[in-house]
């Protein structure tokens, strides 16, 4: 386990981690098409991930999970089992969560997809989930405590009538997948450690159209809604810079900068 402040030379080996998971969501954009199965795209990545990147893909055999990404469509909240007989169809959101190693240092991102035309709850249930997570970011900066954070995303989707999953939250991430702190996606003042330059985790809140409760199935990892609605969720690993911080994991398409200024 790494230490919770990262030095110069393992922020460089993250940054890496972090640019390559970037790049399987952009590159796996194309191949996301109604008719295609979630073992199809599992396989594409893992391809990419091994063989084109070099590096190795984290959730393969992480405390037994089978494959080398989860993804997890519509009512499912996260950790989907990518299977040959699961097929995307049209309207379908899925979420893709890709994590690498690379160099000892891992990187963990996650976004939403629309599988061809989509309805507008599910957009705007992707939406909201993703400027959550943007708003986040434009706080995050040393001198704040973490449960800011938390707090920002929950008045946020509450306010928009959507419901936070509290089971699951972001982490830190260096030299291990999952370290300290824990990052909650609501309100809790005892999450109040104070963020410091040099400090990495991930951010990534699990947003339901229905109410927040889910229930893992029987293959024990895929995590389903219990009222089977919708379940959007974004990931970014995170680093905290002087004054804001750099989002380790930014894809080109994205809508919000790189490096955050967040003076106020
Ligand atoms: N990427 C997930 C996370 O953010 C990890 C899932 S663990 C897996 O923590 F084994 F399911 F892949
Ligand atoms: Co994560």
């Amino acid at each position: 386990m790494s230490c919770i402040i990262k030095t110069e030379s393992e922020i460089a080996k993250i940054r890496t981690s972090g640019k390559l998971a970037a790049e399987v969501l952009e590159m796996i954009k194309e191949h996301l098409q109604p008719k295609i199965s979630t073992e199809d795209i599992n396989k594409i990545c893992h391809d990419y991930i091994v063989y084109k990147q070099k590096a190795i893909p984290a959730c393969l055999g992480y405390h037994g999970f089978p494959k080398s990404i989860c993804i997890s469509i519509n009512d499912v909240v996260c950790h989907g089992i990518p299977n040959k007989n699961q097929i995307f169809k049209e309207g379908d959101i899925v979420n893709i969560d890709v994590a690498v190693m690379k160099n000892n240092y891992y990187g963990d991102v996650s976004k939403m997809f629309f599988i061809g035309k989509t309805s507008l709850l599910s957009k705007r249930l992707c939406q909201i989930a993703q400027e959550s997570l943007y708003l986040s970011l434009k706080t995050v900066k040393p001198g704040i405590p973490l449960y800011k954070v938390g707090r920002i995303i929950q008045n946020y989707v509450e306010k928009h009538n959507f419901s936070v999953v509290k089971e699951y939250c972001g982490h830190g991430i260096g030299r291990d997948f999952h370290e300290e702190p824990h990052v909650l996606h609501y309100q809790n003042k005892e999450n109040n450690i104070i963020l410091e330059k040099g400090m990495i985790f991930t951010i990534e809140p699990m947003i339901n159209s229905g109410n927040s409760q889910v229930e893992c199935m029987k293959d024990g990892w895929t995590v389903k809604t219990k009222d089977h609605s919708l379940s959007a969720q974004y990931e970014h690993t995170v680093l905290v810079t002087e004054y804001g911080c750099e989002i380790l994991t930014w894809q080109k398409d994205e809508n919000i900068s790189r490096k955050l200024v967040n003076t106020n």
